[in-house]
């Protein structure tokens, strides 16, 4: 029955756990992962029941509301996500602001944060309409951001949202399409992608994750709070990884396509060389979404007709590096993003738009950890300790005398 938090902080002891590799900072129902076995579940439902039989609106409402909807519950989430597609015009003009060659992530996170300009009805975490209708505005409005920086980034025209098609064909009708001519959006493209969008859906308290809930918890809103969370996403050792993964594949071909000599710069440890798409804080073993991703690439990437000799780079530095005394004394695993990018890649995304695509899978995650936090009894505004290193007490000296 002792409360150990309340009897340190009376006695003023913290922990000290850099990266909190080993402290929990929240109950949680979303998700479970047990690293060591490979096992990642969205309440309760394992990740590859929900990729071969869900969609991802679906598995968007399962992790906002907690259960899988009826199909009355999933039209009318559907419908009302549907209603909300558009931008305020005057967002609009936001994205003629920046560079052409700006990167897409801190447009999108600037993007995000003027939702909180643009819809001040839907901003208060205490009031439960304003709650739901934020969730049901970004959930919305995110494809369409992202397809209109995709957009500027290329110097196309604009394309309005299409409310008979659903939120991924939409989305990707809005990026490849062009204004007054038909697009028929490939399904076999549109479901590979709803698929990888299923797959980054959440991940419990990853860093972007985290980020949400932290700035979530001195009660910012929804907007605010996802914004920040994307800005942590666009990192390279998270969200930014999928980019880097090809970046790092294109490098090895450039230079003849010497896997072996690649892995061993990775081993002697050469700064900035890292097998990107390897490694993983909580998987020690096979990432199960790199599984499920791993065997959708090749018929994926067929499907499509690309036939990318990056593929087999990938494939190739896989099997060294799984063989290999380094990786395996580290448990060093594909992670979900060592073969994302070769899927964007064929569908035709730069690589820039990656870790985009990602913050639109993420999205429902990051709306349900945002609303288990305000919902949560024991909340409290998050605020780590230090041990602080720094001098004692010393004087003041003058800028004359230093
Ligand atoms: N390539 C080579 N060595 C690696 C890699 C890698 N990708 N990842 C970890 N290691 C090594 C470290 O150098 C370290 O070795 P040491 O014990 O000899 O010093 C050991 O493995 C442990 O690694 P840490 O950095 O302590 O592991 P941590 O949990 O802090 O990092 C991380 C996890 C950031 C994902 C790391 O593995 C990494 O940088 N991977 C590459 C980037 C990447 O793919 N990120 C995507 C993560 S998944 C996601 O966001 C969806």
């Amino acid at each position: 029955g002792v409360d150990l938090g309340k009897l340190m902080a009376q006695t003023n002891l913290v922990t000290l756990d850099p990266g909190f590799v080993n402290t929990a900072a929240c109950k949680s129902d979303i998700a479970y992962i047990d690293g060591d076995a490979g096992i990642l579940r969205y309440r309760g439902y394992p990740i590859e029941e929900l990729a071969s039989q869900s969609n991802f609106m679906e598995v968007s409402y399962l992790l906002i509301y907690g259960e899988l909807p009826t199909q009355q519950q999933y039209d009318e989430f559907a419908g009302r996500i549907r209603r909300h597609t558009l931008l305020h015009e005057d967002l609009k003009q936001f994205f003629d602001g920046f560079p052409r060659d700006a990167h897409p992530m801190p447009v999108l996170s600037s993007a995000v944060s003027a939702l909180s300009t643009f819809y001040q009805d839907s901003l208060d975490p205490s009031d439960s309409t304003q709650v739901e209708l934020s969730t049901v505005r970004l959930l919305a409005k995110l494809p369409t951001i992202a397809a209109y920086a995709y957009k500027k980034s290329v110097g196309q025209p604009f394309l309005y949202p299409d409310n008979s098609l659903g939120l991924v064909e939409n989305f990707l009708r809005m990026t490849f399409g062009f204004p007054a001519e038909p697009y028929d959006v490939d399904p076999a493209l549109s479901r590979a992608l709803d698929l990888l969008f299923i797959l980054h859906a959440d991940h419990e308290q990853n860093c972007s994750t985290s980020t949400v809930r932290m700035v979530g918890s001195s009660e910012a809103n929804l907007f605010a709070s996802v914004s920040a969370g994307i800005n942590a996403l666009f990192g390279p050792l998270h969200g930014g990884a999928n980019s880097a993964v090809l970046e790092m594949l294109e490098g090895i071909q450039a230079n003849g396509g010497d896997v072996d000599d690649f892995v061993n710069r990775v081993k002697n440890k050469e700064p900035g060389v890292k097998l990107m798409g390897f490694g993983h804080r909580v998987y020690k073993n096979y990432d199960p979404r790199a599984a499920i991703i791993k065997k959708t690439a090749d018929e994926v990437l067929s499907k499509l007709g690309a036939n990318d000799p990056l593929l087999d780079i990938a494939l190739k530095l896989e099997e060294k590096a799984l063989a290999d005394d380094y990786f395996v004394e580290r448990k060093l695993y594909p992670n979900v993003d060592f073969y994302t990018g070769l899927i964007y890649k064929a569908m035709g995304f730069p690589t820039k738009y990656f870790t985009v695509l990602f913050a639109l899978g993420r999205l429902p995650g990051w709306i349900a950890h945002w609303r288990e936090m305000l919902d949560d009894p024991a909340r409290k505004i998050s605020r780590p300790r230090q041990v602080y290193t720094g001098y004692p007490e010393r004087a003041y000296t003058p800028i004359g005398n230093r």
